[in-house]
């Protein structure tokens, strides 16, 4: 009965693979599609010069579809949490009045008086009768949120006919998030979409006032905080569309200045950003001294020439401002920078987490000439497993469309923490391997082994450690002692044949990466419990979802699996047979 147990085992981490394609960014197409709308007037600064951590608000649209409680909670504290995260990075000189947002001017008014020399010079001439709304990409501002507007029907008389009421506004907040939960067209277009967002009003110097966050109603499980704060990182200004209205707050003493373009293409047809924090990150990032090197934008989601709202995936890897985003992601130094260089904020770029992807990697490092001659150990070749490079986690060398045909450990989904103890199957193979599971263990690149053998196979393993100072650990692997594992060198282990290789800088340095978070625990939520399917049988309003075709396609994967295992030897483990089975290249 092994081989079925087996089975039982490895299906549903199939299937997971199968549910989950990476969440893909669409924000430049979604805020291409909105009227961004600025202010008229400069709001009154409650104390100027002086700048306070940001206040963002939410405000939940009535036009969300209803969740049920089991998921209004979690799905409100992800959104909280990734809203506090970004509050305490920025802060804004803060206004003396309420948020008020404007109403658009082309949609309430069909014409403005046009002769300078009248009174109503440039005013509202005649309301436009099909007039009905303000809208956030396709949410209604309620119109308590919304200045009022006016008509003035004579081009030199001072009566004026009030159209709509000015609204109270909405006060203490820096900026307000329209938050949606909806099945709409977008999502069910992109089975891996999570959310979306788009930033729609700003104030006179080009900061986003508010902005919206569209969740797709039937992947709720799947969002996780970094998810909410690479949307809210879009439309709070990091966005195409905003770039060329960043500002230099710095350089001038008095007012800030316009930077003009501040995207160029390098000699390499690298598009970049060229602002000075994004470029001295960049250079401390890399330890190089290059002043070409500009903050690299992705190529794989522009058109050619063009200029994307993410970070080039090949350079930046688990960086939050990713088009694709596989899971867990860095708030890293270098899009904190960018928002230091906005000239709308002032960051603490003290909470900025490592990227460790390339850090110290030189000027050259990512070129997709050099991603496959085995120069840098952050990229493979070849389709074997091994770790990803934080280490946290097993991974398989893949590519994606993002990556321009070099090859990454990529973490699989489900099952690759080495630091979660249940994810230990106590296998044969696992303990051939030596692995151990738990807090404190770590993925080694690894050929141990107690069988013996004439070649060995590098792959990823499960292995205790325990620092003992930066840079420096020791290793455990099962039945064996705690040996001093030296970063950049390999060990034996009693007992086994084969090597244990030791990554350098990888492990015991950046604090904030050797602790696994729950940030790192994004695929587990949900899913496969079967909570999700329950509430969605009893919810009225259930949509079109992808997961009767997942469960339809697990279906399937179960029938395949029956027929290979039938046919496969007893020594033939079914968990490979699912990773080769299982991780096409996305
Ligand atoms: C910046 O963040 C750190 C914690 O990461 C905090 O100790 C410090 O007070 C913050 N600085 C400002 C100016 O808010
Ligand atoms: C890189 O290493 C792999 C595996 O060891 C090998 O197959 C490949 O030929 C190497 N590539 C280069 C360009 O050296
Ligand atoms: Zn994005």
């Amino acid at each position: 009965m092994a081989p079925l147990r087996g089975l039982w085992l490895c299906l549903p981490l199939l299937c997971a693979e199968l549910l989950a394609s990476p969440h893909r960014c669409v924000f430049d197409e979604v805020q291409a599609r909105v009227r961004v709308v600025r202010a008229a007037r400069r709001a009154r600064a409650l104390s100027p010069g002086e700048v306070a951590p940001m206040r963002i608000g939410t405000w939940i649209s009535g036009e969300s579809q209803r969740l049920s409680e089991r998921e209004e909670g979690p799905m409100r504290a992800t959104v909280q949490r990734a809203v506090r995260t970004v509050a305490a990075l920025l802060s804004v000189e803060r206004a003396s009045s309420p948020l008020l947002l404007r109403r658009d001017v082309n949609k309430y008014c069909r014409f403005l008086w046009k002769n300078p020399s009248t009174v109503n010079y440039n005013r509202c001439g005649r309301a436009n009768s099909n007039y009905r709304h303000e809208t956030c990409l396709d949410m209604k501002i309620p119109d308590d949120h919304l200045a009022g507007c006016e008509v003035h029907p004579q081009a030199n008389a001072a009566r004026r006919v009030t159209l709509r009421p000015p609204g109270s506004g909405v006060p203490d907040v820096d900026f307000l998030v329209y938050l949606q939960v909806q099945a709409s067209d977008r999502c069910r277009a992109q089975p891996g979409l999570l959310a979306y967002a788009a930033h729609c009003q700003t104030d006179t110097s080009g900061r986003p006032l508010a902005g919206v966050v569209v969740i797709c109603r039937d992947r709720l499980t799947r969002l996780t905080v970094q998810t909410v704060v690479h949307e809210l990182f879009h439309a709070l200004g990091f966005s195409k569309d905003l770039f060329p209205t960043w500002r230099d707050c710095f350089s001038a003493s008095a007012a800030c200045s316009p930077r003009g373009k501040v995207t160029h293409m390098d000699g390499t047809g690298q598009m970049r950003i060229y602002t000075p924090s994004v470029i001295s990150a960049l250079q401390r990032h890399l330890a190089a001294v290059d002043p070409e090197l500009g903050g690299p934008l992705e190529n794989s989601d522009a058109p050619p020439g063009g200029v994307s709202s993410h970070w080039e995936s090949r350079l930046l890897q688990g960086s939050v401002m990713l088009a694709s985003q596989p899971g867990a992601t860095r708030i890293d130094p270098l899009t904190l920078a960018a928002f230091q260089d906005m000239g709308w904020y002032t960051v603490n770029t003290s909470r900025a987490q490592s990227l460790v992807w390339g850090e110290g990697e030189g000027a050259l490092f990512g070129s997709t000439l050099t991603c496959a001659d085995n120069s840098s150990s952050f990229f493979c070749t070849g389709s074997g497993l091994g770790c990803h490079h934080l280490h946290l986690r097993k991974g398989k060398c893949q590519t994606d469309p993002f990556l321009d045909g070099c090859r990454v450990y990529k973490a699989f989904e489900m099952g690759s923490e080495c630091w979660k103890k249940e994810n230990e199957r106590k296998s044969s193979e696992e303990r051939r391997g030596g692995e151990l599971f738990g807090s404190d263990s770590r993925c080694f690149f690894s050929e141990l082994t107690t069988l013996n053998q004439s070649a060995f196979i590098v792959t990823g393993r499960c292995y205790r450690h325990k620092c003992t100072g930066p840079n420096r650990y020791q290793v455990q692997v099962l039945g064996s002692d705690w040996v001093e594992c030296p970063a950049g060198g390999s060990i034996q282990i009693r007992g086994y044949q084969g090597s244990v290789f030791c990554p350098d800088k990888r492990l015991c340095l950046d604090s904030d990466v050797s602790r696994p978070s729950e940030a790192d625990d994004v695929f587990t939520t949900g899913l496969l419990d079967g909570t999700l399917l329950q509430d969605d049988t009893r919810s009225a309003h259930r949509p079109a979802a992808d997961l009767p075709v997942a469960t339809g396609v697990c279906l399937l994967a179960l029938l395949g699996l029956l027929v290979v295992l039938g046919l496969a030897s007893s020594r033939c483990s079914p968990c490979n047979i699912r990773i080769h089975a299982a991780s096409g290249d996305v």
